[in-house]
């Protein structure tokens, strides 16, 4: 298989980015007649950002699975799609080919389908990093379900206001999962989130850890048994459902300024295009390329560049259960030199984080099948950027830093290995289709190199969100009402004279903690359900590792003489509310939050303080109580 669509040059891009451009119809049609229609599009594109409203290849019908799998095994059965390495070296890797994966999948449908499943239900799915994570996302999309995969570091209550609000009446889980030397036990999170969801009807349980779980009559089923049902009836290949360009294919949940997470959804036709496309692109795959992206299938790069997009492109794509840094931090290289990985991607924190052990980790691994590195996640700084370079891809590698979000389903801007050249730190460009504008705070595009601003995309790609679940005004406000006829990223960046962009991170209330974005009224809602806590305020601060941290000025009544104590509780807290990942990483406590007259916290000033500052706070004459601030600032030393 090659790709008509692949870049091969830096003029090629250059007419293509001018193309997709001028005739942005023209362009994504010629892109989407690669893919695997049952009927094609009456338009290629409608849209009207006001409302907002987008559509791709309206009209067409498909299924993203006879793209991700039938085609493939038409022509290429044996190929592997998916290389599964296990958390402990020590157990048997997994290889399953096009036409495994296939069989696997429909076989998955039928168990789906035996439960009750239909085209349109929300099936969530908590489970750790196996093969039949996959599978059971590819099973949903075979048969029109919407998947809501829950990242399995999330807790029960997170995952109890996810099923609420997607109404997700089926689950798929495993008994636990292994991640480095813990073992997570799964279903038992799942049994105390759904004490909140009566609504559910059924659990499909898959086992891994053996970790001893209840099964509840009636409600829960092991996937063994669901499988075995399956064979006795003869049940082999699943017809995939004919789906609409627009029908929903996911929902993924993230967080924002405000409120709860919000389920970003994501549709069919496009998002296919796009991450397919993206995927051949930005890594320069070839066809026999090993893919190794290091992310979870429970965020967004798992969706796009784990599953959906090299599968589209009927690549073989890696998948590993552990951690970096676990049994030892050679785990990674281990994995390059034992399949000979082509293409590395991964997040600034994990490079950070193995940078901290040295080069030793690296002695004796032979690194050489590799081709290309990325990132992804936020920005990275230019000291990870050179260590990657230098002892990864040995001065060798074309690092592609890929800037984009759950919300835009694929990758926005980036270089692109090999065609156009990456500059450390810089994410340099927009792909085909893409049309990023820096806007001042009045929303007035500010055009000229060099510029910096808000950044924001005038037009839609195949791949940017459709609404957030259940909730259309909520997509309009938090997306598309801040500078009118544009979607609003929350970044801010830089353009150089030569028209490279520089994310330099968010520009709202999310914080991006090793890659993970979490919203500060979220964390502080959690810290306030604690009972001694009076108020909260959370900010970010700069962390050697994490990138950003979590820290937390409290309010709090009655202060226990263990003041470590206290801090523990609140720490535990929001791990039940939210989940490990949130936790603060620092906790002051405090008499008084810096507010102005109208009650708003000035965050600016917390943010300072948690930076390490102790005096130039700015203007501080619209603060109701000024000596707060030098309060706080002193209580810190
Ligand atoms: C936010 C989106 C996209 C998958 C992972 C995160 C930050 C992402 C970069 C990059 C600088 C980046 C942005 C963005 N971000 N990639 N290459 N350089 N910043 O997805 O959880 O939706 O977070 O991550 O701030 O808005 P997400």
């Amino acid at each position: 298989m090659s790709y008509s669509y692949q870049i091969n040059s830096k003029e090629q891009y250059d007419a293509a980015y001018q193309r997709s451009v001028e005739a942005p119809e023209a362009f994504w049609a010629e892109v989407a007649h690669n893919f695997q229609w049952r009927r094609k599009w009456d338009k290629v594109l409608d849209w009207n950002f006001a409302e907002p409203h987008v559509a791709w290849f309206a009209g067409a019908k498909l299924n993203i699975t006879e793209n991700c799998l039938d085609r493939h095994v038409a022509e290429n059965p044996n190929r592997p799609a998916i290389i599964w390495e296990p958390n402990d070296p020590e157990e048997h890797h997994r290889v399953l080919t096009y036409k495994n994966l296939y069989d696997k999948v429909c076989q998955f449908a039928h168990v789906l389908k035996n439960n009750g499943v239909k085209r349109g239900d929300r099936v969530c799915i908590y489970m750790g990093m196996i093969p039949e994570l996959a599978i059971a996302v590819l099973a949903c999309a075979r048969i029109g379900a919407i998947h809501s995969v829950i990242f399995g570091g999330f807790s029960a209550q997170s995952i109890a206001d996810r099923l609420q609000d997607a109404r997700a009446e089926y689950i798929v889980t495993c008994d636990g999962a292994f991640r480095g030397t813990k073992d997570i036990p799964l279903k038992s999170v799942i049994d105390d989130a759904l004490i909140a969801c009566p609504f559910v009807k059924r659990v499909i349980v898959c086992t891994r850890t053996r970790t001893p779980v209840s099964m509840i009559k009636g409600r829960d089923v092991w996937l063994e048994d669901e499988l075995k049902k399956v064979e006795t009836l003869g049940l082999t290949d699943c017809p995939a459902e004919e789906m609409d360009a627009e029908d929903p294919l996911f929902i993924l949940y993230t967080s924002g300024s405000t409120g709860k997470p919000k389920g970003v959804v994501h549709s069919c036709a496009g998002y296919m295009v796009y991450t397919a496309y993206s995927f051949v692109n930005v890594f320069n795959y070839q066809p026999g390329d090993i893919h190794f992206c290091t992310a979870d299938i429970g965020w967004i790069t798992g969706h796009s560049y784990i599953v959906y997009g090299p599968l589209a492109a009927g690549a073989t794509t890696l998948m590993f259960e552990g951690v970096p840094t676990w049994p030892d931090a050679s785990r990674f290289w281990q994995i390059v030199e034992k399949y000979k990985v082509n293409i590395l991607y991964t997040a600034p924190t994990a490079i950070r984080s193995l940078m901290g052990f040295g080069l030793q980790p690296l002695q004796g691994y032979d690194l050489s099948s590799l081709k290309v590195l990325g990132t992804v996640g936020e920005p990275i700084n230019e000291e990870a950027w050179n260590w990657y370079n230098e002892n990864i891809g040995k001065g060798n590698c074309p690092i592609v830093d890929t800037w984009w979000q759950t919300e835009t389903g694929g990758m926005l801007i980036s270089n692109m290995a090999n065609i156009t050249p990456g500059i450390p730190a810089w994410a340099t460009l927009p792909l085909p289709g893409v049309q990023p504008v820096l806007v001042d705070e009045h929303g007035t595009e500010i055009e000229g190199n060099p510029a910096a601003g808000n950044l924001c995309i005038k037009a839609p790609w195949p791949a940017i969100l459709r609404t957030t679940y259940g909730d259309h005004e909520r997509c309009r406000k938090t997306y598309f009402s801040t500078y009118p006829g544009m979607y609003f990223t929350g970044d801010g960046a830089m353009r150089d004279a030569q028209g490279n962009y520089r994310i330099t991170g968010r520009v709202d209330d999310v914080l991006n903690v090793s890659g993970h974005r979490i919203g500060t009224a979220e964390v502080e809602n959690a810290i306030n359900m604690h009972a001694g806590v009076v108020e909260s305020a959370v900010v970010g601060f700069p962390h050697d590792i994490k990138g950003q941290g979590i820290y937390a000025f409290i309010i709090f009544q009655g202060l226990h003489e263990d003041e470590n104590l206290t801090r523990q509780d609140i720490l535990q807290t929001v791990s039940r509310i939210i989940g490990p990942i949130a936790k603060p990483d620092k906790i002051q406590f405090v008499t008084g939050l810096p507010k102005t007259r109208s009650g708003k916290i000035m965050r600016r000033i917390l943010r300072k303080i948690a930076e390490g500052e102790t005096s130039n706070f700015g203007d501080t004459t619209t603060l109701l109580d000024p000596a707060v601030v030098e309060e706080i600032a002193v209580g810190k030393l």
